[in-house]
């Protein structure tokens, strides 16, 4: 049985919500209730997500900012107060994964994979926290199986970037934990979001890594929003600098 939030005295803001696993984050809060601000760096991906769910009735907004540059994450969190005068969860959930071999990997493309995945972080926690420090508060970080315990193939960067939110997590969960703002880590293993529709093209790849998996397949962008609104809510009150796998079992360390 899946419960029942009810998170209607909470401000969200997800970031990377455009589209496969904010997006579901995203919804996921709207539909309990919750006031919830969608960033992403795609314009119409995001207004057209947030109409959406404005036209189901929730109670949303859209801020386009780039994670990575600090003038648009305090613009953003600006915006916030001025809208609803408080944040309680932040979800640093964009991310880039470029495909490269270390030997011929660009420095562009990996100080952008740091920026994004890891930077990002950083800012966006650090308006959100300040804000958060006299009335608590949630934040998660999307991070990913290959930054703790599952070796990818050609993405050092991002590997890189996701272990690296994962020492962050830890860091600002210690920090935090006196002024009741908890902080942790999810770690997917494939979930099925545009991000990974490369890889499922290759359908033999596809079937080593589901035989590698106890549970035979492959995840849901739902099933990372569902540990998402439990991580939020008062039923995690004493969880936090976690790094969670969900992974389907591939990962049990
Ligand atoms: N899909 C998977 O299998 C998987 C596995 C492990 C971890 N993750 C992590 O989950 C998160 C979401 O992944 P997804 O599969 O939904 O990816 P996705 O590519 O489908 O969506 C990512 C979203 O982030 C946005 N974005 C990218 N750069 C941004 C920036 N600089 N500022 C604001 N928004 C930006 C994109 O426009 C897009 O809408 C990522 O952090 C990813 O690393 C995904």
């Amino acid at each position: 049985m899946i419960p029942d939030y009810d998170f209607s005295d909470t401000v969200v803001c997800v970031t990377g919500a455009a589209r496969g696993i904010g997006l579901t984050i995203a919804q996921a809060f709207a539909a309990t209730g919750a006031k919830v601000c969608l960033n992403d760096i795609d314009e119409a991906a995001v207004e057209q997500a947030t109409e959406a769910l404005r036209r189901e009735g929730r109670e949303v907004m859209a801020f386009v900012a780039d994670v990575a540059d600090p003038s648009a994450v305090e613009r953003m969190f600006t915006a916030i107060d001025q809208r609803w005068g408080q944040v309680d969860v932040l979800v640093n959930n964009a991310g880039v994964e470029p495909v490269s071999s270390i030997l011929d990997h660009s420095l562009a493309d990996w100080q952008r994979t740091l920026d994004v995945n890891l930077t990002g972080t950083f800012l966006c926690t650090q308006q959100a926290a300040r804000r958060m420090t006299g009335r608590g508060g949630g934040i998660i970080n999307i991070a990913s199986i290959a930054g703790k315990s599952q070796p990818l193939y050609l993405r050092s960067a991002y590997a890189a970037s996701k272990a690296g939110q994962i020492g962050f997590t830890k860091e600002a969960a210690r920090e935090f934990a006196s002024y009741g703002v908890r902080v942790n880590a999810i770690c997917p293993g494939v979930i099925v979001t545009p991000m990974t529709e490369h890889l499922r093209e290759n359908e033999a790849q596809m079937a080593r890594w589901r035989s590698e998996i106890p549970l035979a397949r492959l995840g849901e962008a739902d099933e990372i929003a569902q540990l998402c609104l439990w991580l939020a809510s008062d039923a995690a009150s004493y969880v936090t600098g976690a790094a969670w796998h969900v992974d389907g079992g591939k990962n049990m360390a």
